[in-house]
């Protein structure tokens, strides 16, 4: 079909959300206002953020997830940020729109607000990160507050926090009956400290949708039901990519772990009967 040409009053279509402006947090707070939804995928490294990214993802987190699913731990508690800010630079550098969120991985925030503000630092500037993500609840509305006033955009984690899974006696859902009110207590202290976004992890779908009517700021949900803003998954997970059990809130989009494994094993088989490289391959 014919298309009348681009002008200033007849600017061409958006291909895709990629070719918007950059992701700010005040979007995320406008999607909330306008009773719209945004996605977040985890992201390590350079690819990955970059395919995110084109696809119109609106946020990244560099999770402390890094820990479990890049340098081969059991949890998310070994991974330091030394470790963890090389990732946020080849995020943040690979994203043309996208919102990159980094973690504070364990034991880099909870000494003192003075530690977290040092730590929140250098995650915006050694890790070029646009925000941060800290997990826990109402105790640590002062350490937030100190952040935000230092310029540090900070997303608070609560509900099940991986950080914290021995003192929670391991993955187990929590907001349910009488510890709902708890969590909507702590999501509002958080907000007024001056968290921008909510994330919740592994809550019952009627309390993440309690948290979410009581505070005005967005909210991000992984296992929480589907009343928050947004919602988050690993990627390797929402992918594929990596083996053995899910959590029950994971979706998998995609089989990437057998698409590789095939590509791999045809690789090789050609290379042991001489197939690879032919003349197509070789100068
Ligand atoms: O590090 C991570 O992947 C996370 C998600 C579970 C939200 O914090």
């Amino acid at each position: 079909m014919k298309q009348d040409p681009v002008t200033a009053e007849n600017p061409a279509p958006e291909k895709n959300r990629s070719a918007r402006a950059r992701v700010r947090t005040h979007h995320l707070q406008q999607a909330k206002d306008r009773g719209e939804r945004f996605s977040m995928l985890t992201a390590y490294e350079q690819y990955a953020a970059e395919i995110f990214d084109e696809a119109g993802i609106e946020a990244l987190l560099v999770g402390d997830s890094a820990s479990n699913n890049v340098f081969g731990n059991e949890t998310s508690l070994p991974v330091t940020v030394d470790e963890l800010l090389p990732l946020c630079r080849s995020v943040a550098r690979s994203v043309k729109r996208a919102l990159v969120v980094a973690d504070l991985p364990f034991g880099s925030y909870e000494v003192s607000p003075q530690q977290a503000v040092a730590t929140g630092v250098r995650f915006l500037k050694e890790g070029l990160a646009h925000a941060v993500k800290i997990e826990g609840g109402s105790f640590y509305a002062e350490t937030i507050r100190a952040m935000v006033e230092a310029g540090i955009p900070v997303v608070a984690h609560i509900g099940f926090t991986p950080q914290s899974e021995h003192s929670l006696g391991g993955y187990r859902v929590q907001g349910r009956g009488d510890a709902a009110q708890r969590l909507i207590d702590d999501a509002v202290a958080l907000t007024e400290a001056g968290a921008f976004c909510i994330l919740m992890e592994m809550v019952p779908a009627a309390t993440a949708a309690l948290v979410d009517a009581a505070i005005p700021v967005p909210t991000i949900g992984i296992g929480a039901g589907n009343a928050t803003t947004g919602q988050v998954l690993v990627w390797q997970d929402m992918a594929g990519l990596r083996g053995g059990k899910m959590a029950k809130f994971v979706k998998q989009y995609a089989n990437l772990r057998n698409v590789i494994a095939e590509a791999a094993r045809t690789y090789a088989d050609e290379v042991r009967s001489g197939q690879f490289p032919g003349p197509d391959h070789s100068y």
